[in-house]
């Protein structure tokens, strides 16, 4: 065992992406587990385009990350010490472990996984919390009745790779928007995605138009910016936006004017529901064992972007969600 734990602090609010200053990256020692408590070795931090939110000052859905704090994240590992009568050793456990190598736990909001079932990296992905947002944001949000066209943004990602392949088992038309034409073949033609728009082709209302036919019945939001305007041009009447997140405005210093095509909700009767997973956190055991089932069905792909580097790559690896450049559950192996 290390002699330290390695741990990412937030030392400033960050203006913009986040830069390596933003953070102070340091060695502390191990703690042992008070009564009551367990150590978990953290194997995988999740790294979720949240967390840049999480690090301002503002008002949210949950307080900011406190200068001088560990930064929150959601990790997986295994439990190597425990005064907890419901954690044995090696337990592999997931919960809001921080930015660290090991943490020091008293079980709360701590779920144990089973390695057996999926690798340990995929209980913070397709099987973990942003699984957990495709399922309730698209089927309670979205309330999708088959034959209908479901179109997801940032579709090859964590989130909405699942949105699309649940759309399908429900018997929906699927189509992923998604940057690049590699993404773009993966959601169709290993995802089974019915058709994709590559946003950074230059054509994307026209190409929107030819991969929807028949309109879009559900637009599940996952960027915002430029892409809602041009999907709002494109929803069928009674149309529902589930919004998830709006990653494209994650890092602005100032806020980018505000949809343009709001006639399009009027004139169409549109529904547009923000929605944050964890109001659904007393039916978590429900969505994970569906998506268990379907992945263990082989109708649920899922796929995952493990980054080397540890704690001190995480604001570097962080920023790559906002440029694309995972592809997949973007994860840091510490
Ligand atoms: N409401 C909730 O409770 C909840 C929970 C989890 C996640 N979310 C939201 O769900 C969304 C997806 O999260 P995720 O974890 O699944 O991440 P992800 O999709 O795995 O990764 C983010 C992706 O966003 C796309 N992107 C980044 N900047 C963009 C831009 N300016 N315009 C268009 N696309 C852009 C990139 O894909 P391309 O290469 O295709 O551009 C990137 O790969 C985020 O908005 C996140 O905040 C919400």
């Amino acid at each position: 065992m290390s002699e330290n734990n390695r741990v990412a602090k937030l030392a400033q609010r960050p203006v913009g992406a986040v830069k390596r200053d933003d953070f102070l990256i340091e060695d502390e020692p191990i703690q042992d587990p008070g009564p009551g408590e367990f150590r978990v070795k953290l194997a995988y931090i999740s790294l979720d385009p949240a967390m840049r939110g999480w690090m301002s000052d503002g008002r949210s859905y949950v307080p900011p990350v406190e200068l001088g704090a560990v930064m929150r994240a959601i990790a997986v590992g295994h439990v190597e010490q425990s005064n907890h009568p419901g954690f044995a050793v090696g337990d592999a456990v997931t919960g809001l472990f921080g930015v660290q190598q090991y943490a020091i736990s008293d079980g709360a909001g701590v779920a144990k996984v089973n390695p057996e079932q999926a690798p340990l990296e995929r209980w913070v992905g397709g099987l973990g919390m942003p699984g957990t947002t495709a399922y309730f944001g698209l089927l309670d949000v979205g309330q999708p009745k088959a034959g209908e066209t479901v179109l997801v943004s940032a579709a090859s990602g964590a989130v909405g790779s699942i949105v699309g392949q649940i759309a399908k088992i429900k018997g929906c038309r699927a189509v992923g928007i998604a940057g690049g034409a590699e993404k773009c073949r993966y959601i169709v033609d290993e995802l089974g995605f019915d058709a994709a728009v590559d946003y950074k082709a230059g054509n994307l209302s026209a190409d929107l138009k030819s991969a929807c036919p028949d309109g879009v019945d559900i637009y599940f939001e996952n960027v915002g910016g430029e892409i809602t305007d041009a999907v709002l041009a494109q929803m069928n009447p009674f149309g529902r936006i589930p919004v998830c997140g709006l990653i494209s405005i994650y890092n602005a210093t100032e806020l980018p004017p505000g949809p343009k095509n709001l006639r399009s909700i009027l004139v169409n009767r549109l529904r547009m529901q923000g929605f944050i997973v964890f109001d659904f956190i007393k039916r978590y055991g429900e969505a994970v064992d569906a998506l268990g089932t379907w992945h263990g069905e082989g109708k649920l792909k899922m796929r995952e972007d493990v980054r080397e580097g540890g704690v001190d790559a995480y604001p570097d690896v962080l920023n790559d969600l906002y440029t694309g450049r995972n592809f997949g559950k973007l994860v840091l192996k510490v």
